[in-house]
């Protein structure tokens, strides 16, 4: 099972989502400090200022939003925000809070400049979020007792706290919410060596021999995320252990991927079937995403969600008005050849690959 729910994402390697198997690894694995945190550098030398000034004037950390796809390490940062400020971290999900109470419980047993991180902010319903922005400006809230005429609002104050969130698109947020956020990071997807140093780190703690070309096998087709780089070591792990002598070599990394169905670039079976029922079934697209769903069986938030930013990263997917058409760059990484003449060379004029 996996964090969101969505039974869609369950057994696919390549998922950024959180799964069960993810989180002990994840713990584990997770740096404390910013110097132990590998890339987002960016995020890290604006993060590191914000936190020393806080720690000077003995005030919180400003309220920090954290958006961007993923597996890219928002919880982790936040821990690391805690940590780094020497505070305790409390650590909940939008979804979670169902209630104002839910929200208000949390909020009273904070202690002074405590980090409070709500991972899907976005998610948080209506009421809940009402609640949170007299906490987020004067650091109190309004309970309100009884109802009808006689109802009254009794405000309780509450220690000074940072709220870190999280989100995937900070345009999910409605525009109070994200006004109230002092510090907004966009977190990026990862370079190939950057994965690599997080693939060598994750191996040395795990204690997995694991060669520098083996590392970067596993990095390259990580799709930018460390979340499935560490899943994918684990499992190469299993095919190191098994059919070689436990060391993670650039031969035995190819040989499990492959055998895992994750190519060169990091695309599994389900990104190349979407792509190859856009090129032989639409003749490149332009198609409706319903009509690729139905097509290839799936739910359409499983190819919005999971295949379509990858590809679209990878430039190998366009969403256009009338529908979503694999690009030039698609054809030839399933080795379809586009005919010169062919304009956008997206109308059906391709040959068969070579083996075929
Ligand atoms: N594990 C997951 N993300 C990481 C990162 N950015 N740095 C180090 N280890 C990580």
């Amino acid at each position: 099972m996996i964090e969101t729910g969505d039974m869609q994402f369950e057994g696919r390697m390549v998922s950024p989502q959180q799964v069960e198997e993810d989180r002990e690894v994840e713990v584990t694995l997770r740096p404390q400090t910013l110097v132990e945190y590998i890339g987002q550098d960016k995020v890290k030398e604006n993060l590191a200022v914000y936190i020393e000034a806080a720690k000077r004037r003995g005030d919180p950390l400003d309220h920090v939003l954290l958006y961007g796809p993923p597996g890219l390490g928002k919880t982790t940062l936040s821990a690391i925000i805690a940590h780094e400020m020497g505070v305790n971290l409390r650590v909940t999900t939008g979804p979670a809070i169902e209630k104002a109470g839910d929200l208000a419980a949390i909020l009273t047993n904070l202690q002074p400049n405590d980090v409070l991180f709500i991972d899907e902010i976005h998610r948080l319903n209506r009421q809940v979020e009402e609640i949170l922005y007299p906490a987020l400006e004067d650091h109190a809230i309004d309970i309100i007792m009884g109802k009808g005429p006689s109802a009254r609002s009794l405000r309780v104050e509450l220690n000074p706290f940072t709220l870190v969130g999280a989100t995937t698109r900070a345009g999910q947020l409605s525009s109070p919410l994200r006004d109230r956020f002092g510090v907004i990071l966009r977190l990026e997807l990862y370079t190939t060596e950057q994965l690599t140093d997080i693939v060598r780190r994750s191996a040395m703690l795990l204690k997995i021999p694991c060669t520098i070309d083996g590392a970067t096998e596993i990095a390259g087709r990580a799709r930018g995320t460390p979340r499935i780089a560490n899943r994918l070591l684990k499992r190469v792990r299993d095919f190191a252990d098994v059919m070689g002598n436990g060391e993670i070599t650039e031969e035995i990394a190819k040989m499990a991927l492959d055998r895992l169905e994750i190519d060169a670039l990091g695309l599994d079976s389900n990104d190349r079937r979407m792509l190859e029922m856009i090129i032989r079934g639409y003749g490149g697209g332009p198609v409706g995403l319903e009509t690729l769903a139905s097509a290839l069986g799936e739910e359409t938030v499983t190819l919005e969600d999971v295949c379509e930013p990858f590809l679209m990263q990878l430039g190998f997917l366009s969403r256009t008005p009338r529908g979503r058409c694999a690009t030039a760059l698609a054809y030839q990484h399933l080795g379809y050849h586009l005919k010169e003449s062919a304009g956008d060379g997206l109308d059906g004029q391709m040959s068969l690959p070579e083996s075929e």
